[in-house]
């Protein structure tokens, strides 16, 4: 009986795993480890998802240090009059309004008692929205990738970088604008309509509506791949979106199933084996050479799930939380390093995946995998303060 007790201080620090309880919660271990690294903020997706993050484990932790240090961070990325220094009104970008998210958190977060502080980071967030009433669209009405590089397609990325940004702000100044959310909605239904695979219930990582790019299907545009990160922004949107969606509109239960048929094909697509999900998600490729388990878009599926089940979006909720479980256990394990001075780095997440070639597996397994990227440990923070909310729920 002792064994399982004595066994683990036998061994080397690197080995402890999962089934050795942490000095701090997951969420908070991995944050101040970042915290302890300084990262820079800038105004690009990555660093916007990483203080999401640090943000998420300091507000579900009560970590002063955290919290302090990103607003600190994202104070000094939006001048006094509120302009995000260095954002060009005129430069159609989506990934460039992920940051609208932050703006939009420390606008909530710093109320009225410092009026100037608050009226900056809504400024801000405002000239990002109005950018939308301008930027550039496909004959369909979804917004283009970037312009000029990728006009007239759509990648599912650009739906968590734009979509939650445009839901979010609706919801706060624009609540009652219902050709506004018809708009949120229809960017949803357009990668719907191009990406999803009825058989599988994955979709592929974007489309090109003019059917131009040499990876888009002559027939209906869309690209010949799953791949792992685009779907998990877009699982990660679905679930973002329908936090604050009105119900009452007809197109939050649209929403609701497009969230759950993608539910679904996770279970259904889950590596039997070790619980996560292949970079290139698509038959024939998982198991094959060169494809391996990754760890962002892993991280994005738990938490998406996770989500789904505390917000009552999955029926049968157990068998989605097992399956977000194992796949938080493997991540755990196999992705958070322990490294010698008691801090924890991220591993195991692939550097870029893009539609600016031709979106070949032999070009998504030819990407080398970066330490530390904000693009997936951002995610195992919002995947680990799921887990600690479940399991403080259950105290
Ligand atoms: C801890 O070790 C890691 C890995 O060598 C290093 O990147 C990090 O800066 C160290 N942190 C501190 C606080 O010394
Ligand atoms: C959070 O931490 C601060 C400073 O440590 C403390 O004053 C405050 O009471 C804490 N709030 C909660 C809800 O625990
Ligand atoms: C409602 O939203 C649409 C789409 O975003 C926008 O073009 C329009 O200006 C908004 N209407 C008002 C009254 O703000
Ligand atoms: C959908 O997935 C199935 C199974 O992998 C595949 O056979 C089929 O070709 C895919 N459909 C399209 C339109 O790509």
């Amino acid at each position: 009986m002792l064994l399982p007790i004595v066994l683990p201080l036998l061994l080397p620090a690197t080995a402890l795993s999962s089934s050795t309880p942490p000095p701090q919660p997951y969420s908070t271990w991995l944050a101040t480890s970042f915290l302890s690294k300084s990262p820079p903020i800038d105004r690009y997706y990555v660093s916007a998802v990483l203080h999401q993050g640090l943000h998420a484990a300091g507000t579900q932790h009560n970590n002063t240090a955290l919290l302090t240090h990103v607003s600190t961070a994202l104070s000094s990325l939006v001048s006094t009059n509120g302009i995000v220094i260095g954002w060009k009104p005129t430069y159609y970008s989506l990934d460039d309004l992920r940051i609208g998210n932050n703006l939009l958190t420390a606008y909530q977060e710093t109320p009225t008692k410092t009026p100037d502080a608050n009226q900056k980071y809504k400024t801000a967030a405002d000239n990002l929205r109005r950018q939308l009433d301008s930027y550039p669209r496909t004959p369909l009405g979804g917004f283009w990738h970037r312009d000029p590089q990728y006009k007239n397609q759509m990648w599912l990325d650009g739906i968590y970088m734009a979509s939650v940004f445009y839901a979010r702000w609706t919801a706060l100044f624009d609540a009652a604008n219902g050709t506004a959310w018809g708009d949120v909605a229809l960017q949803f239904d357009l990668v719907e309509a191009h990406c999803r695979n009825g058989t599988t219930g994955l979709l592929v990582h974007g489309y090109d509506e003019s059917k131009k790019a040499v990876w888009a299907d002559r027939r209906t545009g869309a690209a010949p791949n799953v791949w792992i990160r685009a779907v998990g922004w877009y699982a990660m949107a679905l679930v973002d979106v329908l936090e604050v969606f009105p119900r009452e509109l007809p197109a939050y239960a649209k929403l609701v199933s497009y969230f759950k048929e993608l539910a679904e094909a996770l279970v259904r697509a889950q590596d039997g084996e070790s619980g996560g999900w292949w970079l290139v998600m698509n038959e024939p490729y998982p198991g094959k050479k060169g494809n391996y388990i990754e760890s962002s878009g892993t991280a994005m599926f738990a938490y998406a799930m996770l989500k789904g089940v505390r917000r009552g979006l999955l029926e049968d909720g157990e068998r989605y939380r097992a399956v977000a479980e194992r796949a938080y256990g493997l991540l755990v394990d196999r992705f958070l390093k322990r490294e010698a001075n008691g801090t924890v780095s991220w591993e195991g997440t692939v550097r870029v995946g893009s539609l600016d070639g031709d979106g070949s597996f032999e070009y998504y397994t030819s990407v080398p995998l970066s330490e530390n990227d904000g693009k997936g440990a951002g995610p195992f923070m919002f995947a680990s303060v799921e887990m600690e909310m479940w399991k403080g729920s259950k105290r």
